[in-house]
């Protein structure tokens, strides 16, 4: 992927290695994403002209196994009073036929949003956008983001399609055979915190791993903090396990949980037609409250690693969880891993930045565990267990995290980690730091500011351990390095 990009060329925010970037200009939701005849398709909220929001439209890349990526023109620009906002794809399930069906919020100069249509047959690069657009108008002025989710469980092929009345706090579904004629079936909402709008939803459809069919429909929701005195915390993304039956979506849980408790995990949505069923989603790693002043150039956002989304019965509950794409868990296992006693003076590993590490642990051995990744800039990275208070805390902090905007420094926590052994998967990738806990039952997203120069990563723990620690850097073209430790005599606490 690196010869398809640009240079590296920020000394606190490098260019990642191993996730999605645009060569050049701003980046926000991913749209469109779909899988067909071996591609994965990635479109996203782009402004061909500049590094700031605006003139927005949909930028196109592809991938074959989700980690190199390709580049290719742009595929809605915008139009003279109209932007492309975000929305999806779906791919015909029809075997004899080859058509990619996008529907996308029209945002007009006038305020109104509704949502379009355009189809392509030649598997998504050229469009034919419908006369009649748009194809659904409610006179709203925040009815956006739609999302094609085909349904398994209709008789027949049934579309749903999800969007939402932002400033409501509703998703709308409506269904449709033809993916044409659409009937408003229900909404939903509005739940949870007031002072947000609702963004980016979308409904999928999870077995439970190890069950023979046993299946729950999962809401998913973006949230971002509107008015005069927005939560500093920004922007994020919530869930919600339930039941659809075709028509009406109803919870199980009651409330809105966090699918990632970082700072900087936005808009997530799935792939349609993903192989086997899978439900793999890419969220965009930045955050509304300063992704504007995030200093990279000549690019300016960035994918998440894709992601499988699961659930689990895990002590009697049915849990979501989160596991990065194959190809990190490839990489690790390079690393045959060796038991290591930290206790106060530090294990310390001397990476490239662009490194995974993996960590494990019984607490009645070795207790608090502590990350401490420092780079080049003055800023730091602290990611700690605290097995009494049962939370995970990524902490992100020091004068260059200040430099940015003063609520990026931040503590992000992640409850109720009552296992007796504990696992961190932390993939590093340059500014791009995703922390998945034991197996994805939580996972922390944040963009960091470590520089271009190496990061140490540094283990202790309150009690000697043992702790199993696996280490690699992730070199390119992409194999894995694996990374000794070095003894150090310093002591942290
Ligand atoms: C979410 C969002 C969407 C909108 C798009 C505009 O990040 O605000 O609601 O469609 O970005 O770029």
């Amino acid at each position: 992927m690196t010869v398809e990009q640009g240079p590296r060329n920020n000394e606190q925010m490098p260019r990642p290695a191993f996730h999605f970037t645009p060569k050049r200009n701003w980046m926000n939701d991913p749209n469109g994403m779909v899988f067909d005849d071996g591609t994965w398709h990635l479109y996203f909220q782009y402004n061909p002209e500049g590094p700031d929001w605006g003139n927005m439209s949909w930028g196109h890349a592809t991938s074959s196994d989700l980690l190199n990526w390709t580049e290719h023109e742009v595929a809605f620009p915008h139009q003279p009073g109209e932007q492309i906002f975000s929305g999806s794809i779906a791919a015909s399930r029809d075997p004899g036929e080859r058509v990619f069906t996008a529907y996308y919020t029209s945002a007009y100069d006038d305020g109104r949003q509704a949502q379009s249509r355009a189809i392509s047959t030649d598997g998504g690069f050229t469009w034919q956008h419908d006369d009649t657009n748009p194809v659904l108008d409610r006179g709203s002025t925040a009815f956006r983001d739609p999302k094609l989710v085909y349904n398994p469980d209709a008789d027949g092929d049934l579309w749903i399609l999800v969007a939402v009345e932002a400033e409501a706090r509703q998703v709308l579904f409506y269904s449709s055979r033809n993916l044409k004629d659409w009937v408003l079936e229900s909404t939903y909402g509005p739940i949870g915190n007031e002072g947000v709008v609702w963004e980016c939803p979308d409904l999928v459809h999870l077995k439970v791993a190890g069950t023979p069919d046993e299946h729950h429909w999962v809401l998913l929701l973006s949230t971002n903090p509107v008015g005069s005195k927005p939560d500093p915390g920004g922007s994020s993304m919530s869930y919600i396990i339930g039941n659809f039956d075709g028509h009406s979506f109803t919870s199980e849980m009651g409330e809105l949980t966090r699918l990632d408790y970082g700072r900087d995990f936005y808009a997530g949505v799935s792939f349609d037609n993903a192989p086997e069923s899978r439900t793999v989603v890419v969220g965009w790693m930045s955050n509304w409250a300063y992704a504007d002043v995030i200093p990279t150039a000549p690019w300016r956002g960035a994918m998440s690693l894709p992601r499988e989304l699961l659930l689990r019965e895990i002590g009697g509950e049915i849990c979501l969880v989160q596991e990065p794409a194959p190809f990190v868990r490839t990489w690790v296992n390079q690393d045959t891993g060796t038991d290591q006693e930290c206790n106060e003076s530090a294990l310390e590993f001397r990476s490239s930045g662009h490194s995974i590490f993996e960590l494990g642990w019984e607490t009645a051995n070795a207790g608090a565990v502590t990350l401490v990744l420092e780079g080049e800039t003055e800023s730091y990275v602290n990611i700690t267990y605290d097995p009494d208070a049962r939370e995970v805390n990524v902490a992100r902090s020091g004068n260059a995290a200040e430099a940015i905007h003063r609520d990026f420094p931040s503590i992000s926590t992640a409850k109720g980690i009552a296992t007796d052994r504990i696992r961190l998967l932390v993939v590093l990738d340059g500014p791009l730091l995703e922390v998945f806990i034991n197996d994805g039952t939580h996972v922390v997203s944040d963009l960091v500011v470590l520089g271009n120069g190496g990061v140490s990563a540094s283990v202790t723990s309150a009690r000697p351990g043992p702790i199993a620690i696996r280490a690699v850097d992730v070199t390119s073209p992409f194999s894995a390095t694996v990374l000794d430790p070095v003894e150090t005599d310093r002591s942290k606490s």
